[in-house]
């Protein structure tokens, strides 16, 4: 099947079945791995950085916990969370080779803590029930071909207290900072994307893969219906970013 991102709305990529949908999203990150770090910096002026050290901050994991980064990409969670608690053992999974190919060469050069790296999808995940102690994901649940699936899996790695934490893009509820902001998503991402990451088409797909997902109150009622309790979000920059949390029982 040869997928355009133009194909991939959901009800294209629905009747084309999961299967062709993932390995679109896969083919999609191999293509733009090499520069996909420096695409992210230059597009969120730094910002991203800022904001996943709001997400480890709210995960506040223990000494010695067992975290898992899903869609851990180049490692940027991974990385992140050593750096604010160098005790901790970080696995890190992620189904595109050519990303966890740079996460582990990060991992050699900066050789901090305890990080492993995983190929697999996070939606049928290989790990025993209750394996770690919390869970990160990044600018990653909307690519996932089913987001209730997936929240199921991710709370059955966790134990019983165990946090996720996940950060990503979400909807703007204020009309106007969303116009402003959908022109810059929409507009400038797409063309910063071929320049800077080298594939204007994937940085095309990336923002419309927000069009479908859940605005933060629903992904919010997801995480609940998905068994975790205390879910809420925290929303950034006029709620154009939110971080979403939820414990297991
Ligand atoms: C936008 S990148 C985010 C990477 C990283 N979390 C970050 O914050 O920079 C999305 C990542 O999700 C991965 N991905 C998407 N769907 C996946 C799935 N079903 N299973 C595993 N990885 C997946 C892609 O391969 C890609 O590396």
């Amino acid at each position: 099947m040869n997928f355009t991102t133009k194909e991939l709305a959901p009800s294209d990529a629905e009747r084309s079945g999961a299967e062709s949908k993932g390995a679109f999203v896969r083919e999609m990150f191999a293509r733009i791995a090499p520069r996909y770090d420096l695409a992210n910096r230059m597009m969120t002026g730094g910002l991203d950085e800022r904001w996943r050290r709001r997400a480890i901050k709210l995960l506040a994991p223990h000494s010695h916990a067992r975290i898992l980064d899903l869609c851990c990409g180049t490692g940027d969670l991974v990385f992140g969370l050593l750096r604010s608690e160098p005790t901790l053992d970080v696995t890190g999974i992620d189904f595109c080779r050519p990303m966890l190919d740079r996460a582990q060469a990060r991992a050699k050069r900066i050789s901090r803590g305890n990080a492993r790296f995983i190929e697999g999808d996070v939606m049928a995940m290989s790990f025993p029930d209750q394996a770690f102690d919390g869970a990160t994901m990044g600018f990653s649940l909307r690519n996932v071909v089913d987001v209730d699936a997936t929240l199921r899996e991710i709370f059955r790695v966790l134990r019983p207290g165990a946090s996720f934490v996940n950060l990503d893009v979400s909807k703007a509820p204020n009309k106007r900072f969303k116009q402003f902001f959908d022109l810059y998503f929409y507009g400038v991402v797409p063309v910063l994307g071929g320049i800077i990451g080298g594939s204007r088409e994937a940085y095309r797909y990336l923002p419309n893969s927000l069009i479908h997902h859940p605005n933060a109150p629903e992904l919010r009622d997801r995480f609940t219906r998905a068994g975790f309790a205390d879910a809420g979000y925290l929303p950034l920059v006029g709620g154009t970013i939110a971080i979403h949390y939820g414990r297991r029982p």
